[in-house]
């Protein structure tokens, strides 16, 4: 068959994977190739036991990977046949030299913009499918076209919105796609190509257009706004917890403004994945860059409390539980850093272990999806770990449970069954208030939720 488009995407992750399959299940007459320097990754993609979970994703991949997707390491062959590229390679923060533990780290971006560069026969229309500093599609461009060849090479910023946990549906019906070009004849013609891919099922009028600079920062601003909300209400429930308000009836109050609404408004243990935090200290070493100090530490300060509430977390379960919790056994319901994720990245659940090893607790994790990913990340920690996928079996014998990840399993479960095979006095400290609290506190537990007076027997 000959397909009307090939498209490759480099960066075959949480965005490469999930963005390429609803293109080729959008678009059966369009070729789409994904590839990857980690051949795991794309072995991966290639079996039946999918790199990433997110719902609904496994049933698209069955249904379009050999018939117009493709998974493959052959980079070099990927950038010849293909001439509309998407790079959605990680930019994770830097660890080392200038800017570290803040600016983006783009040494993988610039490898691979150098790998088109090196590898092209023809002309590309290159897509930042990547988050990336203002001004970045600049510095492509300009490694692009550095030498003199026949060749032209078009950046368009196209930021991905998606939201791990509801990839799929945000791909399929996304608020709105965002494509940044440079104001000249081939930019705006790169354009109308990208224009046209998401036309096959998103409505013209949620494509939307901007320069290249804006559409490179409202990504970074999108994020920032996001996880600002998260801590904004997450500062306000450390004020419950002192007042005796409710956290739910003052974000209720609060949401139902229509000049504010009531999404990312739930308290909880703070914000994680691999995005928020990235994100923002990108726009803070930006700001400072430009000597914005004000501003830079106005954004920080986002990032300062969702650390804060995780210290606060941690400090609530010492002074609820004696001021000791050496040799005690705490359970963590949920690793992951949000529901329907297998994702631990930046995931609150790793600093919240890691103290609560320092105290001397001994600590037994259970997560319907992480549990994989949470050993990799508490390798070689310091201390007595366990992993037990079943959650009841997790909690016996323990003396608390925390609840991290707000999966629908843990609203659900049977807690007098629980109860009754837990080391007694039994605390539960609901980090997502998910939970039916006065339920749990009646069964014999102390209660403890997050921005909310705690219910605790006698
Ligand atoms: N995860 C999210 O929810 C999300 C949402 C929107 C945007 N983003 C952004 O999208 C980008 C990718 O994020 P992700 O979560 O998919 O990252 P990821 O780490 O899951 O995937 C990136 C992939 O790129 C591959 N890679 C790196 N260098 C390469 C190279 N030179 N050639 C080929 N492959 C290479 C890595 O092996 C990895 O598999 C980041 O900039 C991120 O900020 C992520």
């Amino acid at each position: 068959m000959k397909f009307k488009k090939n498209i490759l995407c480099i960066g075959a992750g949480y965005v490469g994977g999930p963005t390429m399959a609803m293109i080729a299940y959008k678009c059966p007459r369009y070729r789409i190739t994904v590839v990857d320097v980690n051949p795991t990754r794309i072995a991966e993609w290639n079996s039946d036991d999918l790199p990433i979970y997110e719902p609904g994703l496994g049933e698209i991949v069955k249904a379009t990977r050999g018939k117009n997707l493709f998974f493959s390491t052959d980079i070099e062959g990927g950038i010849r046949d293909n001439d509309i590229i998407f790079v959605s390679v990680n930019t994770p923060t830097k660890t080392f030299g200038a800017g570290a533990g803040m600016a983006a780290d783009l040494q993988y971006w610039e490898k691979t913009a150098r790998q088109i560069l090196q590898y092209s026969q023809s002309s590309k229309i290159v897509i930042e499918k990547s988050t990336l500093p203002v001004k970045t599609a600049l510095a492509m461009e300009r490694i692009l076209n550095y030498t003199k060849s026949s060749l032209s090479f078009d950046v368009l910023s196209n930021p991905e919105f998606l939201a791990e946990g509801s990839a799929m549906t945000d791909l399929e019906n996304p608020d709105r796609i965002l494509i940044g070009c440079q104001d000249t004849k081939s930019g705006l013609a790169a354009r109308e190509a990208l224009v046209e891919i998401y036309a096959n099922w998103v409505p013209r009028e949620k494509i939307i257009t901007s320069n290249i600079w804006s559409s490179e920062l409202s990504k970074i601003v999108s994020n920032a706004f996001l996880a600002q909300r998260i801590s904004s209400i997450n500062a306000i429930s450390a004020l419950c917890e002192k007042t005796d308000a409710d956290i739910t009836e003052v974000a209720k109050a609060v949401g139902m403004d229509s000049r504010i609404g009531s999404k990312y408004l739930n308290a909880s243990v703070g914000f994680g994945g691999s995005c928020f935090k990235k994100d923002i200290l990108n726009l803070v070493y930006l700001c400072r860059h430009y000597s914005l100090h004000d501003v830079a530490d106005y954004w920080e300060s986002v990032v300062r409390i969702n650390q804060y509430q995780q210290e606060r977390f941690v400090l609530n379960m010492l002074t609820a539980m004696f001021n000791t919790l050496a040799g005690k056994k705490i359970c963590l319901f949920g690793f992951a850093f949000k529901a329907n994720t297998g994702d631990t990245r930046e995931s609150p659940a790793i600093c919240i272990t890691r103290r609560l090893l320092e105290e001397k607790a001994e600590i037994i994790i259970t997560d319907p999806k992480a549990l994989k990913n949470a050993k990799a990340d508490l390798a070689g920690v310091d201390g007595k770990v366990s992993f037990i996928e079943d959650p009841y079996k997790a909690a016996e014998g323990c003396h608390a449970i925390a609840i991290l990840t707000e999966w629908d399993l843990y609203r659900n479960l049977d807690f007098q069954k629980i109860y009754d095979n837990m080391t007694k006095p039994a605390s539960i400290f609901d980090g997502r208030n998910i939970i039916d609290h006065k339920r749990c506190f009646d069964i014999g537990f102390n209660v403890y939720p997050t921005g909310k007076p705690a219910l605790t027997q006698s």
